[in-house]
């Protein structure tokens, strides 16, 4: 098992344990990767075309112009969905802006190689992270690609994963033994899934990971991008388990699922879910919500019935708007305090 260290080591200004935000496309812009970054986390920004990545980058720029990172990297990271290639388009982003790291998802181990192959081209100091939700698929993305950091996916995260998957509890330890038995034990882990506070973070850790990433937790960031209806729900969530739910009812909602079958997600259940549930057909549920849509401007539309709000099964735990840097350090110095607290019987 990778000690948490080496993942220390690419990311010099960062404070142990290393929090980390998800990329979460049109969530985590500039403003919630930088906030995070400069908490001593490691802040992301979520997928972006290129022109818009190229923005948010140089905005990122400016804010760090001041801060030195030994390697030269810009100190935030990238995400990008490795279905929505090609890698040519954003290798000159990459090559000109040099982030910390580009987290790839999404995407088959070949798809993963040649993003890889093409990022470390035109910036070598920028780390390549790839996430996956299986064992299988951290093998297969370890040896066809050498990845500097993977992120083990759980079933409670929010947004896309694999369809059939297991929680962190189980992922993680396994994805570690596995490995080793492959003769790989020095590849950073890090754990995504379900993680909202310190608790979590700090089982995490004990699983085998070397540091922790967040989305759910920051949709509850002042930072984090949303339409207000979605924070509004996103806050207003308990009991996550039924909150939420994985379904690919949410990518069919307004057209075909374009997501290979690998995939579903996990979303703030809605009446399109119980719909299909209910046995209505998807033409059927895209009839309702239309209606649902366009209703008499007297009755009120729940906004998560004809919305696709992605969540995670911690949810219920997002309680109230806070800052992005609060989160970073609550959650780091509870994590700490636990597991240095973590072996007292007495
Ligand atoms: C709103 C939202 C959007 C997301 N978008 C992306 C994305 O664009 N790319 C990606 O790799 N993961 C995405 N994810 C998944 C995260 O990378 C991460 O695995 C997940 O948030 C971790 O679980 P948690 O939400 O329980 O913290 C998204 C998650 C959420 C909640």
């Amino acid at each position: 098992m990778a000690s948490p260290r080496a993942l220390l080591q690419s990311i010099p200004w960062a404070i142990a344990p290393i929090i980390i935000n998800a990329p979460m496309s049109g969530v985590a812009t500039k403003d919630l990767a930088c906030a995070v970054t400069s908490a001593g986390g490691l802040g992301f920004i979520g997928f972006d075309d290129p022109r818009h990545l190229n923005v948010q980058l140089e905005e990122a720029k400016s804010l760090f112009k001041n801060v030195t990172v030994p390697s030269g990297v810009l100190p935030i990271g990238v995400g990008i969905i490795a279905l929505n290639g090609p890698p040519s388009t954003f290798l000159p982003v990459f090559a000109k802006h040099k982030p910390t790291a580009v987290w790839l998802s999404f995407g088959e181990a070949k798809d993963f190689s040649r993003w890889s192959t093409g990022i470390r081209s035109v910036s070598p100091n920028t780390k390549v992270w790839i996430q996956v939700g299986s064992v299988s698929a951290a093998v297969q993305a370890a040896k066809a690609c050498q990845p500097d950091v993977i992120v083990l996916q759980g079933s409670d995260a929010g947004g896309h994963g694999h369809a059939r998957g297991s929680s962190i509890v189980t992922l993680v330890p396994e994805v570690v033994d596995t490995l080793a038995e492959h003769g790989i034990e020095d590849l950073p882990l890090v754990a995504a899934g379900g993680i909202m506070d310190g608790r979590s973070a700090a089982a995490a850790i004990m699983l085998g990971a070397s540091g922790v990433v967040m989305g759910t937790r920051f949709l509850g960031a002042n930072e984090a991008k949303m339409p207000e209806d979605y924070r509004r729900e996103i806050l207003r969530a308990t009991d996550g388990g039924e909150a939420t739910v994985r379904s690919t009812v949410f990518d069919e909602m307004w057209s075909a699922n374009a997501w290979p079958d690998l995939y579903d997600g996990r979303c703030l259940r809605n009446a399109c879910y119980d719909d299909v549930q209910n046995g209505l057909s998807i033409d059927q549920m895209r009839v309702r919500l239309y209606n649902n849509i366009y209703k008499n401007q007297n009755e009120e539309v729940d906004a998560k019935d004809v919305s696709s709000f992605w969540a995670g099964s911690g949810v219920g735990m997002v309680k109230k708007l806070e800052r992005a840097g609060d989160i970073v350090e609550d959650t780091r110095n509870d994590t700490r305090n636990r597991l240095a607290n973590a072996g007292n019987w007495s």
